[in-house]
Formats: C-alpha cells, sequence, structure tokens
C-alpha cells in the first residue's frame, strides 16, 4: 500500500510517517518545508502532479482546515480516497467534502482512537439511562491546539444532544451563572504536551458517573488512520466513518 502524508513535519504527520514505515506502508510526504522523511515527497503545490504519476491507495491528512480542503481537490482529480482527521472545519468546508465525496471515497474523522468509540456509545447509553442528571464535558489538550472545543468534545456533545433534553452548551463560567436544566458545561484547558484527555460527567440523584478517555500517545491516532486508509482502498465514492473501520474489524 502506498500512502500520501500531508503536513509531513507536523506532529500527527510525522508519527503517521514513523508507523507507515514500521508497518512497511510506502510512503509520500507533502510538506511545506524539506525535513519529512518518506519514501518520496513533495511540495503541497506539486502534489496533483506527483499523485498523476505516481497513484496512490489513499491519502492521510492531519493539516489545518484550508490546507485539507486543498489536498482534497487533488485527490478528486485523481481519483484518491481520502482519510481526514483535521479538524475546526467551517460550514463552508464541510461542504465541499461533501461534493468532493460525491466523486471520492472519504472517511473523514475527528478522532482515530477505538476508544474514543467505545466512549462514544458508552455516553450514549449513560444519556439515556440518567436523563435528567448535570451533564459536564471537559476536554484537554496541548497547547499547539488551535480549534476549541475540540473535534472530539464536539462529536460527544451532539451525541448528548441527540439522547438527553440538555441542549444548551454553555463554555466555562464566570460571575454570577447558576446551572439551568438543559445545560452541558463545556469545559477546554490546553497546557503542556497532553494528547488528548476526555471526560464527560454525569451527575445527580446523589451520585456521580464519569466517563474518561485518555491518549497517552499519537500513535493511537496515526494507527486507526492508516487502518482507515487500509479498510478504505477500493471503496465507492461516499462519506464513511471511523466507527465503520472499528465495526468491521
Ligand atoms: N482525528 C484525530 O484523531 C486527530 C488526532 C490528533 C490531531 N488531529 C488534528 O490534526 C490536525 C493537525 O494536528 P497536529 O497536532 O499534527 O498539528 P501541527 O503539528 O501543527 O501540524 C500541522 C501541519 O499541517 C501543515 N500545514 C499547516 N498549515 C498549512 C498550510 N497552510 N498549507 C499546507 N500545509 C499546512 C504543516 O506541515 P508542513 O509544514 O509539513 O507542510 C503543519 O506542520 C489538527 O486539526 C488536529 O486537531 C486529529
Amino acid at each position: 500500500m502506498t500512502v500520501v502524508v500531508t503536513g509531513a513535519s507536523g506532529r500527527m504527520g510525522r508519527t503517521v510517517l514513523d508507523l507507515a514505515a514500521e508497518r512497511g506502508v510506502k510512503t509520500i510526504a507533502v510538506s511545506r518545508s524539506e525535513t519529512a522523511d518518506a519514501d518520496t515527497a513533495c511540495h503541497p503545490e506539486d502534489l496533483p502532479a506527483v499523485l498523476s504519476e505516481q497513484p496512490a491507495d489513499a491519502l492521510v491528512d492531519f493539516t489545518v482546515p484550508a490546507a485539507s480542503v486543498e489536498f482534497l481537490e487533488a485527490c478528486v482529480d485523481t481519483g484518491t480516497p481520502a482519510v481526514i482527521g483535521t479538524t475546526g472545519f467551517d460550514e463552508a468546508e464541510l461542504a465541499r467534502i461533501d461534493r468532493a465525496s460525491e466523486r471520492i471515497p472519504v472517511l473523514r474523522a475527528a478522532n482515530f482512537a477505538r476508544g474514543v468509540q467505545a466512549l462514544l456509545a458508552l455516553v450514549r447509553e449513560a444519556a439515556d439511562s440518567l436523563p435528567g442528571y448535570d451533564v459536564e464535558l471537559t476536554e484537554t489538550h496541548h497547547n499547539g491546539k488551535r480549534d476549541a472545543p475540540s473535534g472530539t468534545a464536539t462529536t460527544l456533545l451532539d451525541a448528548i444532544e441527540e439522547t438527553t433534553d440538555a441542549t444548551e452548551r454553555v463554555h466555562g463560567r464566570e460571575g454570577r451563572q447558576p446551572r439551568s436544566d438543559g445545560e452541558i458545561g463545556v469545559h477546554v484547558r490546553r497546557a503542556g504536551s497532553v494528547h488528548g484527555e476526555h471526560e464527560v460527567l454525569f451527575a445527580g440523584n446523589d451520585e456521580v458517573l464519569t466517563l474518561t478517555h485518555r491518549a497517552e500517545s499519537r500513535r493511537v491516532f496515526a494507527a486507526g488512520a492508516l487502518d482507515a486508509a487500509a479498510w478504505l482502498h477500493g471503496r465507492d465514492a461516499g462519506q464513511y466513518t471511523f466507527s465503520e473501520v472499528v465495526e468491521d474489524r
């Protein structure tokens, strides 16, 4: 398998390249710098030409939204399946991803850790079993993370809102701000080199339930993205989810 790795000098890009090398997966690194270590390397502007000459089985993207949607256009032009781990897309960028998925297979996930898929299922179950309980979400990431709350936090909040009557997201609290029914408190921490922690707390009826996931290394995300790339190769155009990869085992 040959995988294109964009943002190759970034935190995730480097981790994906390292893991791909360990797995014997060939890589084409796409980077604005020359530090990337891969079988082949190119500048982002040259990606369309490189993909036309040297077809790849999938692209794995952990960059920034504006760059991610540009890389996706190169995938559409060359029929390359795309795995997108970048987070923080706006509505217009999401619409571009939707359009691309009419032409090529696209798998976008805010979190490629398998444990987060289990967390999502457990949070849905807890929210369903504990109606009326207060719900608070806390997430912690390294001090270089750009978007807040994290894409994973947003996915968890969507799941809670689908299952409970709590739909009002309150981001932090300050001053005189008593809690009201229907609130979901959202708390974001950015510090040090934390790879990613998400905790959902349910409290009521004189009890507290907390469900927590902690990524101990970026390798968990890289592994999930490479598994997704292998799974996506050869599929029809459309949008796929990481839960489909996990369920397929
Ligand atoms: N889905 C998941 O499981 C998961 C897990 C972790 C992180 N993420 C997300 O993945 C993304 C990247 O995270 P990270 O920690 O690896 O960030 P990072 O260390 O800042 O790396 C991002 C890389 O993107 C490339 N880039 C940035 N701006 C660009 C531009 N304008 N044009 C082209 N390339 C550009 C750069 O690589 P070059 O200099 O090499 O071009 C940069 O090093 C974030 O959105 C983060 O939230 C998702």
